[in-house]
């Protein structure tokens, strides 16, 4: 069967990563979380005190560039791919507040971007693979096969998140992670370097009222679709 190259983007806690992880699951496909890598870009600046809520040290953490090695190592139990920042499993550690908070700062600085941009073509340079971000359909993957951009309202969308972070035992309130989604809407969708809009080509998806069950329907579909098309 002909594989095909799918790219999802959308805004922050939209359930990108979970319907891309079933569909590259149920396909075959190599599943890329772009997200995972700002975030672990961001977790290193945050131990080398780069960053913080204060301050940046943009300078610092591009000459440090270098010496972040990231890595998706595929975990059987699981199911996917979790990160590794310079060999230590930082899986957990780059899904917390503090790391949320710092995310989208990190994420506009365009030296940062090169060098993930880089790494994501790198995976995806043979067909058969998911990805999901922000950039996606319109940067990495410009010529992907099926484009998908997801939306949800903010509301819905922190208290998915926020009922996530309770379920893992993190201590945060709803009203935190809102703020959080709507601060992180705003930096992804006014950056200079590859602001967060939905391709010419992409097919919106507002999953607000969707159940995992049909939304994973709705774009299984579509994927079928793609490939019959290629
Ligand atoms: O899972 P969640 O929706 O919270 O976000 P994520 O996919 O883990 O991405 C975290 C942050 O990384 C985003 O808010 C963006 O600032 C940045 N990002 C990006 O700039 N480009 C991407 N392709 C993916 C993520």
């Amino acid at each position: 069967m002909t594989k095909i190259t799918v790219a999802i983007d959308g805004f922050s806690s939209t359930g990108k990563s979970t319907v891309a992880k079933q569909i590259a699951n149920y396909l075959g496909y190599v599943y890329v979380d772009s997200g995972a890598m700002y975030r672990a870009v961001t977790l290193y600046a945050i131990q080398n005190q780069l960053i913080s809520s204060d301050h940046f040290d943009k300078k610092g953490l591009i000459s440090a560039l270098n010496e972040i090695d990231l890595l998706f190592k595929f975990n059987p139990k699981k199911g996917f791919a979790e990160m590794y920042l310079n060999g230590k499993n930082v899986e957990k550690a780059i899904r917390t507040m503090a790391v949320s908070n710092l995310v989208s700062k990190v994420a506009a600085t365009p030296e940062v971007r090169k060098k993930l941009v880089q790494y994501q073509r790198h995976m995806g340079e043979h067909a058969g693979v998911v990805m999901d971000g922000r950039d996606i359909g319109t940067v990495v993957f410009p010529n992907a096969d099926l484009k998908i951009f997801m939306t949800a309202s903010a509301e819905t969308r922190a208290m998915r998140r926020y009922n996530e972070l309770k379920e893992r035992g993190d201590d945060v309130s709803y009203e935190e992670v809102l703020k959080n989604v709507q601060e992180r809407d705003h930096i992804d969708t006014t950056r200079k370097d590859s602001p967060l809009i939905k391709a010419e080509d992409a097919i919106e998806i507002d999953n607000s009222d969707l159940s995992l069950e049909e939304q994973f329907d709705t774009i299984l579909n579509l994927v079928k679709k793609a490939m019959e098309s290629k």
